[in-house]
């Protein structure tokens, strides 16, 4: 799938949120942070969080793994300008492919591994990349039963390009696409965790105060990530304009807009945990 960085970054400020909670937990369970040398974030999208990470450990390298060009294009432009930039760098990679040449002190993955089926299995090979005593935090979306992706279900279902995005669209009802904190805990603790801490929280995003999306901010916040491979699976523009037309209706209904902005409950789970000396 190719990702436009620009509509992904419309909302820096709600998507860097999580970020931020799933780093405080990872410094919480890490026991060492002084001897922090190697920090790796795998799915880092267009780096504005990963260079963060710099400032969270001033003494470590820290490298930003992505598997889109058009991601990895943005964030080494933020590279070039940043002043820990000698410790940050980026490379293009597939995280179901990927092995670190060093042991990590610090592994996490933000909205990244939710885009990987199966990616439970993934888990305890990125433990086994950790250093005794590293840390692996992660994040992924809940939102699987969300009127955001129900709505895109029906969508697809009522229209002549069912049989075309069927196949496209992501997880189901019960959020199959991915797991609950106490299995994300169980994977954790069996690759050789402890300190295991997961959890999930729903955020309350209050989209777009401005008004520059106008009745159709949350339509712009998901034109971001899940309505993308649907609209890109679709060969012609105008079933392109007529999805999107009967998808954004039915979100305007489910997210009125407010005077102070439209309000999007947004649930998202993760999971941190030390692997054992
Ligand atoms: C929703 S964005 C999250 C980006 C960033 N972690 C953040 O917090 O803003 C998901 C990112 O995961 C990347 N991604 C998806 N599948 C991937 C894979 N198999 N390997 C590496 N990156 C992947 C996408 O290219 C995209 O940049």
């Amino acid at each position: 799938m190719t990702w436009d960085p620009g509509t992904y970054s419309k909302f820096a400020g709600e998507r860097s949120r999580p970020f931020l909670d799933l780093v405080q937990r990872v410094q919480a369970c890490w026991a060492r942070p002084d001897v922090a040398k190697e920090i790796v974030d795998l799915g880092c999208g267009t780096g504005e969080r990963t260079a963060g990470l710099t400032d969270v450990w001033p003494q470590a390298r820290v490298t930003g793994i992505d598997s889109s060009p058009e991601m990895l294009s943005r964030a080494r432009s933020i590279m070039a300008g940043h002043s820990a930039g000698d410790r940050l760098r980026f490379e293009l990679g597939d995280l179901q492919e990927w092995r670190s040449a060093r042991p990590v002190d610090v592994l996490v993955t933000n909205a990244a591994l939710q885009w990987v089926p199966g990616h439970g299995d993934l888990l305890p090979g990125l433990v086994d990349s950790l250093a005794p005593g590293g840390a692996l935090g992660l994040q992924v979306p809940g939102n699987h039963a969300a009127p955001t992706h129900a709505l895109m279900r029906e969508t697809v279902t009522d229209g002549p390009w069912a049989d075309r995005l069927a196949p496209v669209v992501r997880g189901d009802e019960n959020g199959v696409a991915v797991h609950t904190p106490a299995e994300y805990a169980d994977i954790l603790f069996r690759a050789g965790c402890e300190y295991v801490d997961a959890w999930e929280t729903t955020y309350l995003h209050v989209l777009d105060p401005e008004g520059e999306h106008g009745d159709d901010a949350v339509l712009a916040w998901v034109s971001g990530t899940a309505l993308r491979p649907l609209l890109a699976a679709l060969a012609d523009e105008g079933q392109r304009q007529a999805f999107t037309d009967a998808y954004a209706a039915r979100l305007r209904a489910a997210y009125p807009r407010h005077p102070y902005g439209t309000p999007l409950p947004f649930r998202r789970i993760f999971a941190v945990g030390r692997r054992r000396h």
